[in-house]
């Protein structure tokens, strides 16, 4: 498969979703459905990024991001080599600058998960190869994009549709919002006092998404009650884990379960991005139902890397 080419550039790094326009969002759910679509055919895709190497780099867990992000450049004839963090000595064995420079003259590009977005733009700042956010504790736009993309499957279009995020105002939520903003769905956040996304970024949201005006409750059935999709996460994110007691007293009322979904319309679909905690922030009959995407979800997760890698490093 020869890709289109892209009418516009894209930018050299995929650090956060608002850097992207909405036609070069809209491109890459394009070409992912194209690579899912190949990779169904034909059983394989053209080695778009053969000879190319991804370095990815972990502070935090993972599963999807990590098997995606590999598996994705294998199957374009690239591959990928996973590293340990505490290994690198970020600042410790050697200055973020000097490893970035290093890698930067051996790979092709760098997918990186780690705490602070401020890193991985100082990371950005001193690489030649393209930076790609694997999650931080601002946003997962890889997430968002295969959000998009499954929801683009199951309705046919993205336009027009509404989405009630319920749960954490966390890093998940602020990509999906953007992801709405840019095209042109509608965001409702239902979060238990305390746990809104803050003012800040609402307003900053609001600001990069002309149009987009997120929609913010303390009462998750009125969030859901004219949803097409609702999407929750984990109350307790990476980094939090010492806030787990406190947390799970507090989101109480806020598990996607059988009864919230019943408050929304019957085409209502539910998104997670994984890992679930069944009981909590979603029940198991929810996680189970036909009404579920979570699995489509979890695989279009290497669909849509795979846009970005070959968009990023082709
Ligand atoms: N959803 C997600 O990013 O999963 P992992 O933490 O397993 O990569
Ligand atoms: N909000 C979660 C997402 C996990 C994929 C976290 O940051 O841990």
């Amino acid at each position: 498969m020869t890709p289109a080419p892209i009418a516009t550039t894209v930018p050299r790094h995929f650090l956060q979703l608002s850097d992207w326009t909405t036609a070069q969002l809209s491109d890459l759910l394009e070409l992912a459905a194209q690579l899912k679509h190949e990779l169904r055919e034909t059983g394989h895709n053209a080695p778009l990024l053969a000879g190319k190497t991804l370095a990815c780099i972990f502070e935090k867990p993972s599963l999807r991001t990590r098997v995606s992000f590999s598996a994705g450049m294998t199957q374009l004839g690239g591959s990928a080599l996973t590293l340990r963090s505490d290994e690198l000595g970020f600042d410790e064995r050697e200055s973020t600058e000097d490893i970035t420079r290093v890698m930067s003259g051996m790979v092709d590009g760098i997918m990186m998960r780690t705490y602070g977005q401020e890193k991985l733009e100082r990371i950005a700042r001193s690489s030649d190869v393209p930076i790609i956010n694997g999650l931080t504790d601002l946003c997962h736009p890889c997430q968002a994009l295969a959000d998009a993309l499954t929801l683009q499957e199951h309705f046919g279009t993205l336009s027009g549709l509404k989405i009630a995020w319920v749960g954490d105002g966390n890093n998940v939520a602020r990509s999906l919002a953007v992801m709405a903003g840019r095209l042109g769905m509608g965001f409702t956040v239902a979060t238990p006092p305390g746990y809104q996304l803050p003012p800040e970024d609402i307003r900053r949201i609001e600001s990069q998404c002309p149009g987009l005006k997120i929609n913010e409750t303390d009462n998750p059935k009125q969030a859901v009650k004219d949803a097409d999709c609702i999407v929750t996460d984990t109350w307790v994110s990476m980094g939090q884990e010492a806030e787990k007691a406190k947390r799970v007293t507090e989101f109480a009322g806020f598990c996607v379960d059988e009864s919230l979904l019943a408050a929304a319309p019957a085409r209502a679909v539910v998104l997670h991005c994984l890992p679930a905690y069944r009981g909590y922030e979603i029940s198991a009959g929810v996680m189970e139902s036909a009404r579920s995407l979570v699995f489509q979800e979890a695989h279009n997760r290497l669909h849509a890397q795979k846009a970005i890698l070959v968009r990023l490093l082709a």
